[in-house]
């Protein structure tokens, strides 16, 4: 059945795990690629990295931060998503770097799941760092195994290194040479990756969670500044090389409409 809920897993508190039945999707997705979901008619439009395919189902994994997020992981397996568009974007740029290190941080992780088996598979060497605020948070832990070495870095102590993922990437680049890295998580995770990056004359790639309208660069809602130049996050991206992008211009793109979600979502929750 055309976007039935297959599967759903609860993975960490308010993240959730989504098999979608979509045949179209899982043939054609490639990493980096993203969907948009709309579940009710009118509602807001969700956009969603492409965790992983299988047969003819792709993955999703949705933390719940807003309303319609919250909406989205209260559907129970064999629910319909109503609209599902995809695979949107321009996939990673996959290829033999040689050395790569990728950074996951709280739900990006699920982003780099299919990068990280993706650069393992063309013969790169891959050094994975999983980031959350604590333990419980770090998802898919065994989907990394195939990683050269995987270092865990969370908030508190309670895995692996009690650093910032900037702080942990630093700490790698000065003991192993890197061509290039991936680092995908919150804004101020990739901003902070990005300096590091640039210090160390590091190409690195970062996926711009902007909002999303249309996705198909005709709304403009997605716009980001990438070297002085205006790209639309849908087409253009979602990845960019972190070192062009003006964080500041993003961040506060990003948190304009951080007043009306929080509006939208106690109304939601009353
Ligand atoms: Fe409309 Fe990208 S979402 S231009």
């Amino acid at each position: 059945m055309l976007n039935n809920i297959v599967k759903k897993e609860k993975l960490a508190y308010g993240v959730h795990l989504f098999w979608i039945e979509n045949p179209i999707i899982s043939k054609k997705a490639k990493p980096g690629q993203f969907v948009i979901f709309r579940i009710h008619e009118g509602g807001e439009r969700i956009p969603l990295t492409i965790s992983k395919t299988k047969g003819n189902m792709f993955r999703v994994i949705v933390k719940a931060v807003g309303k319609s997020t919250y909406e989205l992981c209260k559907l129970k397996e064999n629910d319909y998503i109503k609209d599902v568009v995809g695979p949107l974007g321009t996939p990673s740029e996959i290829k033999r770097y040689g050395r790569v290190l990728v950074i996951g941080g709280g739900v990006g992780i699920a982003a780099i799941a299919p990068i990280v088996d993706a650069l393992i598979n063309v013969g790169n060497k891959v050094d994975t760092i999983l980031a959350a605020r604590n333990k419980e948070s770090i998802i898919l832990e065994d989907e990394f195994k195939d990683s050269e070495n995987l270092y865990f870095a969370t908030n508190d102590g309670s895995k692996g290194e009690k650093l910032f993922p900037n702080q942990l990437m630093e700490k790698l680049i000065k003991e192993e040479k890197y061509d290039v890295v991936w680092a995908i998580g919150p804004a101020l995770m990739m901003k902070a990756c990005s300096e590091v990056a640039k210090q160390h004359n590091l190409k690195i790639f970062v996926s711009l969670n902007a909002i999303m309208v249309d996705g198909t660069g005709m709304c403009g809602g997605c716009r980001v500044r990438i070297k002085d130049t205006l790209k639309y996050t849908c087409v253009d991206g979602p990845e960019f090389d972190g070192r062009d992008v003006d964080w500041n211009s993003f961040l506060t793109r990003l948190s304009q409409y951080k007043a009306e979600e929080k509006k939208a979502l106690e109304n939601y929750l009353k």
